[in-house]
């Protein structure tokens, strides 16, 4: 017998500063949510059209003890970092890092588009580690999105990209190592669909666009929906919305969070701060940095 998570909180995304001065929206950290463990932080970017020479990105900064998800719906980032990737992600790519002991990164848009302007959108989630692998080897994941699981509801008006987890029945072809789940749902004029969730994750459901009714309470642009116990959720739509659902199985560990670094002691993080200034966690091999 299946039972319903109901709604138990709604979070409404404030606008914050970031990396070179660009604005997101953050449903979480934020006033009454500190974060939805395990994950930390949801950042929407934009959607925002530059002009030429406007667009802008994070430079070189470091990270410790957790991973970063970067989804890309417009626009073109390029990424470097200090294990030797790089690449550019486009319209539908997800890029996976698991900075783990260290990495030094940086995350710009494309020299196109820093040349040219043009539409930027994405998301950028933080997944925290559990205390025993906070200290892992970086790894990184790419996926383009020709690669990502799709699936669409038995009514044919909901459609879902399954980044991490599963959905109606399909999985992810991104390995987390923790029980992860990230779906992007695309909802059509009188859409409903029913999902079935782990019933140990903790779950939000992120609404970008439009209005998702979420076990029938109305989640508006820009707002997050925090689901209590149980395991299935049922999203519906009146107009064209889009929304993600983004969850996983809690750590229940303590966390102490400084700037980049996410740890489970402020030793810890006073550590992480050390090692990056002794150039522990490397440097950005300059013949990697392209466009
Ligand atoms: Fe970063």
């Amino acid at each position: 017998m299946s039972s319903l998570r109901p709604v138990t909180h709604v979070s409404t995304a404030h606008r914050q500063k970031e990396g070179g001065g660009f604005i997101v929206r953050r449903p979480f950290p934020t006033q009454g949510l500190d974060h939805l463990d395990p994950l930390l932080m949801l950042d929407e970017l934009g959607p925002i059209v530059y002009g030429p020479g406007e667009a802008i990105g994070a430079p070189d900064h470091p990270h410790r003890g957790f991973e970063t998800v970067t989804y890309i719906l417009d626009g073109e980032s390029a990424h470097a970092d200090s294990a030797g990737h790089a690449g550019t992600l486009t319209a539908g790519d997800v890029q996976w890092m698991t900075a783990g002991a260290g990495v030094v990164h940086r995350e710009m848009p494309s020299l196109r588009m820093q040349r040219e302007g043009g539409r930027m959108h994405g998301f950028q989630l933080w997944v925290n580690l559990p205390r025993a692998e906070k200290r892992v080897a970086p790894r990184y994941q790419e996926i383009a999105s020709s690669t990502i699981p799709t699936a669409t509801s038995p009514d044919g008006l909901a459609t879902v990209r399954v980044i991490a987890g599963e959905a109606l029945g399909v999985s992810s072809v991104i390995a987390t190592r923790t029980p992860i789940l990230y779906h992007h749902w695309t909802l059509a004029p009188g859409a409903t669909v029913t999902v079935a969730l782990p019933p140990d994750a903790r779950v939000g459901v992120y609404v970008f666009e439009g209005a998702v009714t979420v076990s029938g309470v109305v989640v508006g642009d820009g707002q997050l929906a925090v689901l209590g116990d149980g395991d299935t959720v049922t999203l519906s739509a009146d107009v064209a919305s889009s929304a993600l659902v983004i969850g996983g199985k809690p750590l229940r560990e303590p966390i102490a969070w400084g700037g980049p670094f996410v740890m489970n002691t402020r030793e810890e993080v006073m550590q992480a701060y050390a090692d990056f200034r002794a150039g522990k966690m490397g440097a950005i091999p300059p013949e990697i940095v392209r466009a």
